[in-house]
């Protein structure tokens, strides 16, 4: 039934070249760099280093399992939670990635939570960017926003804790995955935020104890398919992180063999553009970053390199 039953430990490899290359992929990064928020261009085939475009001061941004961070790929602007030092008031940010610079930062509604941002990949000046916020009721909020006047068209609600979100950009579909006291479940949204399905979820193809997740779901165009984090306890009790692939039919996420060192901690994952067919994932191990490149492909780890900035998010 289940041959995933070893954790492969992949060996750090030390990049030494950074040259420009028009077939790399390129992307944007969220880290924190001498109490400012830096925005940076990723260049995935060469760590360690990005190359940071802009420098926000008098704010950090959080490192938060819950998605408070998205990019519209269509505009360029990169849209994210970032807290005042000190108070922890909350602020919106987006940055216009054309120029470099901040369009907007608007304050947030303290007590609220905001997390599970998905741009749904059209133009700005709209709701158009998906959101699941909380305020402590023990109900989520599902929403349409417009990031640029944070106004919010909520859709749905229901009692619940947020566990990750994802935007199927060729269907146009929102999914909230979230847990209560029966289970995990995800929640299927149309582009106007209407519930469309759901479905219950488990896990398959380890014989491993789920320690947490699913988190950092993301939609994967090259194989159509919405990946997630999990962490899983191996055998010796050390916890790692793996990728998993959501089924919905079977109502499963199974297990790949794409997994991390013991105690590495995926911050973000993100799809090759470049219909490369990898998988970059930031994360840590004891405050130390790398990037871990997989390919599904093969269903294995290809790299794991350490890198120079914490990179929160990336896209
Ligand atoms: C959990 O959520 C599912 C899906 O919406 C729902 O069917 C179920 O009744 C909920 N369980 C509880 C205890 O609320």
């Amino acid at each position: 039934m289940n041959k995933f039953l070893t954790l492969f430990v992949l060996l750090a490899i030390v990049a030494t070249t950074t040259t420009i290359n028009a077939l790399d992929t390129y992307g944007v990064g969220i880290y924190n760099v001498n109490n400012a928020i830096a925005i940076g261009i990723i260049d995935y085939s060469a760590p360690p280093n990005p190359s940071t475009q802009l420098t926000i001061t008098g704010l950090y941004y959080p490192n938060s399992p819950f998605q408070i961070s998205s990019y519209n790929y269509v505009t360029k602007y990169l849209t994210f939670v970032a807290l005042e030092p000190g108070t922890n008031n909350p602020f919106l940010v987006t940055v216009d990635c054309n120029a470099w610079r901040v369009a907007y930062e608007l304050p947030l509604t303290s007590g609220i939570s905001y997390a599970g941002f998905q741009y749904d990949q059209t133009p700005m000046g709209q709701l158009n960017m998906f959101t699941t916020t909380w305020n402590g009721n023990g109900m989520l909020y599902v929403s349409k926003m417009n990031p640029l006047n944070n106004q919010l068209s909520t859709t749905d609600s229901f009692p619940g804790t947020l566990l990750s979100t994802a935007y199927q950009t060729t269907t146009y579909n929102y999914m909230v995955t979230f847990s209560n006291s029966s289970g995990i479940y995800t929640k299927l949204y149309t582009y106007y935020g209407q519930l469309q399905a759901e479905q219950q979820f488990g896990f398959s193809n380890t014989n491993l104890q789920v320690y947490s997740g699913p988190t950092n779901m993301f939609y994967n165009p090259q194989l159509n398919a919405i990946m997630a984090t999990v962490q899983l306890r191996n055998v010796d009790g050390s916890i790692f992180s793996a990728l998993a692939y959501m089924d919905w039919s079977y109502g499963t996420f199974k297990l790949s063999n794409m997994a991390s060192y013991p105690g590495f901690v995926i911050t973000t994952s993100v799809p090759d553009l470049l219909n490369k067919n990898l998988v970059y994932s930031f994360g840590y191990v004891q405050n130390i970053f790398y990037i871990y490149t997989f390919s599904p492909a093969t269903n294995t780890g290809v790299s794991v390199v350490q890198y120079n900035s914490p990179v929160l998010s990336a896209f």
